[in-house]
């Protein structure tokens, strides 16, 4: 079943086409990745995807339901969690609480229930911290869940940003580069933990420069150019097009982890 399905989508800033005509798909369960240089326009498709902007053209169907152009606010509603190139963790708070930011879109309440500490308040907490608990058991984060982020390894922030993402049960998670600033055993562990979503039946969208860590969890994978989808596939075929090759040359060619 197609969880996602992107048609056409196209987004300019002033001269500059960021994204031209592009359309992709992601089964439900599976992880695909946008792969691309610098400057390909990848992070723009998350941004459509998520209403950062809007797009030019295009339609985005998410379990078959429009999508495209809604006010950002709505994509969590609708299911769409993502995480950022640069990690977004509260460092002063533990881990739970961190977690607990992620559900706060699901917490209904006026300011009569945050005053009067009403049953229906204190409800919705309980139901939070629950929530909470339970995805950082399902990702064995479970242990750190008091400790300060502040204080642990770039690697599992990394892993909470994600918990926190996944606590509100999304249809669809992206994630923008979640190798980026990790070493090479603190990516392999990245890409376990990433390999493991799908079998807790989350589905993936991954925007990642790590060559390898692509290659190894993707089912599918997209290849971005100067705004344009240039190749698409299995890993296998992705790693073997002369188009692709072709567009790493300019950057030194591709990459891989333990290269840095
Ligand atoms: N808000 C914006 N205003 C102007 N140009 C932008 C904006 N966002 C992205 N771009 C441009 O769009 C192109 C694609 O950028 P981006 O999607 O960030 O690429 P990638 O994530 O593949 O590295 C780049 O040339 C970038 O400078
Ligand atoms: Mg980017």
């Amino acid at each position: 079943m197609e969880r996602l399905k992107v048609q056409d989508i196209c987004k300019s800033f002033g001269g500059l086409t960021a994204v031209s005509n592009v359309s992709f798909q992601v089964e439900a369960g599976q992880i695909v990745s946008i792969i691309g240089p610098n400057g390909a326009g990848k992070t723009t498709v998350f941004n459509l995807l998520t209403g950062f902007y809007t797009c030019d053209a295009g339609s985005i169907l998410l379990d078959g339901r429009p999508i495209e152009n809604l006010p950002p606010s709505q994509y969590v509603k609708e299911g769409v969690a993502r995480t950022f190139q640069n990690l977004r963790v509260f460092p002063a708070m533990t881990v739970l609480e961190n977690v607990l930011i992620g559900y706060q879109s699901k917490i209904e309440y006026g300011w009569a229930d945050a005053i009067l500490r009403t049953p229906r308040l204190r409800e919705q907490e309980r139901a939070a911290r629950e929530a909470a608990m339970e995805i950082l058991e399902r990702l064995k984060l479970s242990a750190f869940a008091g400790e300060r982020c502040a204080g642990l390894p770039y690697g599992l922030q990394k892993k909470l940003e994600i918990a926190r993402a996944l606590v509100c049960s999304p249809r669809l998670l992206l994630l923008d580069e979640p190798a980026a600033g990790l070493n090479p055993q603190e990516t392999a562990e990245l890409a376990d933990f990433v390999h493991g979503l799908p079998e807790q039946g989350f589905t993936i969208l991954l925007i990642e420069h790590d060559m390898s860590l692509v290659m190894d969890i993707s089912n599918y994978i997209y290849v971005m150019d100067y705004g344009r989808v240039i190749s698409e596939g299995i890993p296998e075929q992705v790693q073997k097009d002369p188009k692709v090759i072709e567009a790493y040359i300019g950057q030194g060619g591709i990459r891989h982890a333990s290269e840095g």
